[in-house]
């Protein structure tokens, strides 16, 4: 019996390696149709999971608790497993070189379980040939098994995009890869019996790899332009975002807007990509410039926020400044690298102690990556300056009187507004006298 038999008939398990936002949405779908076990190092994310509570709200508790995934920290149970999904972080350095340990951590956990005819493929992000130079040695070292002959390595990129209720992981077509025709055919029936939309084989591991970078850097560098676009028109009194809306009634308009670009994927894949070509000593010239632009939003926000102030007549020492949102992006609980915190930082050099306040975020979470205490949201009243820095659902659907109570209470004449998404109809607010709306 082939694996896939072996797969559907409940004779060996699929395990999934790295509990998080991409992980366990796969062990939920494969838990539909096999029987999974959703390893992860961090116990207390897998006490939660056990206790039938979603940190990622990717699923939500009611699917935890129904789910059929075995979910443990007990790496003894992946002996059990002969179809290994990887999907643990692959951050980057204080220098943004790539950050392989976990990587490497999890090909050793695995490599310890592994057994003859499994398949192990990777979907954390990874620069071209990690998966065959990398992985495959610390597997081969740790199962004493030998790859391509006793099991087999794919790579498998994740598209998910959390917080997106429209583009889930069934209804997103999956590029597969393996390193032999027999491990893409395995590999790719696996996927299809999850994958709605279909998967889509690509030749060679390498390739998928280059996929993934190269899907998250188009966007970063696109988001780039928008960026520098708005540095420009803010010198110039320029509405950005007008200016977009114009641009996008054409036909081949992308459709970027300018923005904070943060989390643990648009913000950090490039320097995976950039680093592959400094080790063949070529200049990512395109890529590298994206990133320069922007890692400077948050500073470039913040000012803004001065000058608005200033405007405004307030003293960035005694003014009531309180931050919307901290998440790295919108409707999503994910705090990691969100770039919301340069503009905090930047705030402080001016003197300006602001008070955060984000809902969707874990406060303990916070607290222990940033040293923020997070706001109670009844606080928030008596405001001089509100920046609007993620667009969660809740603050997209403010009405335009509960946005003025913020300010209610506030002895300044002027309030200032900062709507960094450019969430709020614009004009509503500029008509106002003692309003002063600043946006992207
Ligand atoms: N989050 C996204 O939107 C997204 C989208 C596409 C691709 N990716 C990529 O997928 C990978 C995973 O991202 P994520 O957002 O799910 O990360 P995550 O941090 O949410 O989850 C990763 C999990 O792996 C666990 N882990 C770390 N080392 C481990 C080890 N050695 N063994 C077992 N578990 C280990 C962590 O405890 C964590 O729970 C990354 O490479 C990321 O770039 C993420």
């Amino acid at each position: 019996m082939g694996l896939y038999e072996r797969l559907i008939s409940g004779e060996c398990k699929l395990a999934v390696i790295g509990m998080g936002y991409v992980g366990m949405p796969l062990a939920l779908a494969f838990a539909e149709h096999l029987g999974v076990i959703g390893f992860d190092v961090n116990q207390r994310k897998i006490e939660q999971y056990q206790s039938g509570f979603d940190p990622t709200m990717e699923a939500g508790n009611e699917k935890i608790r129904r789910t059929k995934v075995e979910f443990t920290s007990d790496e003894n149970r992946l002996s059990e497993a002969g179809f290994f999904v990887v999907a643990v972080p692959t951050p980057i350095y204080d220098d943004k070189k790539p950050d392989l340990r976990p990587v490497e951590s999890a090909c050793e956990i695995v490599g310890r379980h592994l057994s003859q005819g499994a398949i192990v493929v990777f979907e954390s992000t990874v620069y071209p040939g990690v998966t065959e130079h990398v992985c495959v040695p610390i597997l081969e070292k740790t199962s004493g098994l030998r790859c391509g002959t006793d099991f087999k390595v794919g790579y498998s990129p994740e598209r998910i995009n959390p917080g997106d209720r429209v583009h889930r992981l069934e209804n997103i077509r999956k590029i597969v890869s393996g390193m032999d025709e027999e491990s893409l055919e395995v590999i790719r029936r696996t996927y299809d019996l999850i994958i709605e939309a279909g998967t889509y084989p690509v030749s060679n591991i390498r390739t998928a790899e280059a996929i993934k970078l190269v899907e998250n850097s188009q966007r970063d560098i696109n988001i780039a332009f928008m960026n520098e676009l708005a540095m420009l028109f803010d010198l110039i009194d320029i509405d950005t975002n007008e200016v977009v809306d114009g641009m996008n009634t054409k036909w081949n308009a992308l459709g970027f807007r300018p923005g904070l670009v943060g989390g643990h994927c648009i913000g950090v894949d490039p320097y995976y990509l950039v680093y592959e070509a400094e080790k063949q000593r070529f200049t990512d010239q395109i890529v590298m410039a994206a990133r320069r632009v922007n890692d400077v939003m948050g500073k470039f926000i913040a000012r803004a926020t001065i000058r608005q102030m200033s405007r405004a007549g307030l003293a960035p020492s005694l003014a009531k400044v309180v931050i919307l949102g901290l998440t790295f992006k919108e409707n999503c609980p994910d705090i990691r690298n969100t770039r919301v915190v340069d503009i905090i930082d930047e705030l402080k050099e001016y003197s300006v102690e602001p008070i955060v306040c984000d809902p969707l975020a874990d406060p303990e979470e916070v607290r222990r990556e940033y040293g923020i205490e997070l706001a109670d949201p009844s606080d928030l009243h008596g405001v001089d300056c509100l920046i609007v820095a993620v667009a969660h659902d809740r603050y997209k659907d403010l009405t335009k009187e509960e946005i003025l109570a913020f300010f209610e209470g506030s002895s300044n004449a002027r309030h200032v507004l900062i709507d960094v998404k450019g969430i709020y109809g614009k004009h509503e607010f500029e008509k106002m006298e003692n309003m002063i709306l600043w946006r992207l």
